[in-house]
């Protein structure tokens, strides 16, 4: 295993850490509570052998069951070979008083007397505000007072300015988490938003890695792009070599769902390293890209001139999600986004075909026209997760 700094801290990160919101299940569907708990020890311990020192879960995975599994995969001697992140499920945060209980619940869970990093869970604007005034910060310092916690970080899911904005509030940030992969460079937090972040000492874990997994698997005109690699590699481990060749991403966390993935995985993060990338692979990482991009149907370049919109509807996110979908020939991960993390106001549905917008848009699209289609694709019920 190869090892990488971890911000400030006196400690290194495995390259690779273990994501456990896609743990095997019995009934076959990812999100769900029940857990294949035999294969998913088996598989967690097997990281740690390999030298795996970084575990994420948090509250709501697996229906609060991939805590129960880490802490009984962690028996055995396992805890002491491991750092453990979880998360506090900071949206059902309604008084001070709530961050205590729900950390003492997951404590319970993970049957542990200290986690190591505790995050607030998928910051986004709108999460964030309530929490400052609650002091929750104030809550988490505490912990870390009395040992039940061990640093203070945040996951993260909105834009770079955001993202900006939560890191610079609170110089008690010891690391952040991160969605990245070479198609979100400018999305969410972004490559600026990495290096900020490690520019101010933070470490950064990176999550979806491979896009919840939809890198691993393209598309066939896309997939077509990815044979052309002179060395044959894997999709998936194309991706993960991307993000490993980055000096200011401390660990890459992978969700594997099986063991051989666990063992794929674990081959890519030993061959991994800052500039093992070489101008071939770039290359090859942009035509891959382009092909991916080729495939957006709504010609969308947010460039956002089409904002404000008199309902509140932020038109250029929900095109960038319905093009996901498009892209990645699968709505699941979108859909999750704009259940969970778009307001109720700015999503497609409250479009009124007042057509303001469409007035105002370079690129000439008939707004008015995309939104009940966005909405019909993406309105289904998101997953739990
Ligand atoms: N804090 C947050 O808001 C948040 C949000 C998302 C994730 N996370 C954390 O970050 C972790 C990583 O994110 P993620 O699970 O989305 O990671 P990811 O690596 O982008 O996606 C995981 C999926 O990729 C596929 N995969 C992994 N290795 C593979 C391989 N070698 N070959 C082929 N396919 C492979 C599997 O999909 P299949 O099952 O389809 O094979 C797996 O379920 C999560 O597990 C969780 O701990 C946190």
């Amino acid at each position: 295993m190869k090892y990488r700094k971890f911000g400030k801290l006196a400690w290194e990160a495995s390259a690779l850490g273990f994501g456990c919101m896609r743990l095997p299940t019995k009934d076959g569907r990812g999100y769900s509570d029940q857990v294949d708990e035999a294969e998913s020890i088996a598989m967690i311990r097997r990281g740690v052998d390999a030298g795996i020192n970084y575990v994420d879960t948090a509250y709501p995975y697996h229906g609060g069951q991939s805590e129960i599994v880490l802490g009984k995969a962690l028996r055995d001697g396992y805890r002491d070979k491991v750092k453990v992140a979880t998360k506090s499920p900071v949206w059902m945060i309604q008084k001070p008083e709530d961050f205590d209980t729900y950390l003492r619940e997951q404590m319970t869970r993970l049957q542990l007397e200290h986690i190591d990093f505790y995050l607030l869970h998928s910051l986004t604007s709108a999460r964030w505000e309530p929490l400052v005034k609650l002091d929750v910060l104030a809550r988490a310092e505490a912990a870390v007072k009395d040992g039940r916690i061990g640093h203070i970080g945040f996951s993260f899911h909105d834009n770079h300015e955001t993202f900006k904005k939560i890191v610079d509030a609170y110089p008690g940030w010891e690391m952040c988490q991160i969605q990245y992969n070479y198609m979100d460079v400018e999305n969410q937090a972004g490559t600026k938003g990495l290096r900020y972040a490690a520019s101010k000492g933070l470490a950064v874990v990176v999550m979806e890695p491979l896009f919840g997994g939809r890198l691993a698997s393209p598309p066939a005109a896309v997939a077509e792009v990815v044979a052309g690699d002179p060395e044959k590699r894997t999709p998936a481990d194309i991706a993960l070599q991307w993000i490993w060749d980055q000096p200011e991403v401390s660990t890459i966390l992978s969700g594997m769902s099986s063991m051989v993935q666990v063992e794929e995985n674990i081959r890519s993060a030993e061959r991994s390293g800052v500039g093992s990338f070489g101008p071939g692979d770039f290359a090859l990482i942009d035509r891959v890209r382009a092909k991916y991009r080729e495939r957006a149907i709504i010609p969308c370049t947010k460039c956002e001139y089409c904002l404000p919109c008199p309902n509140g509807v932020n038109i250029p996110r929900n095109f960038e999600l319905y093009n996901d979908a498009v892209v990645h020939d699968d709505p699941t991960l979108p859909r999750f986004t704009y259940g969970r993390f778009l307001g109720e106001k700015e999503r497609a549905e409250v479009c009124t075909a007042c057509r303001e917008c469409e007035e105002k848009c370079p690129q000439a699209i008939l707004i008015s026209e995309w939104m009940p289609k966005v909405h019909q694709m993406l309105g289904a019920k998101p997953p739990q997760g």
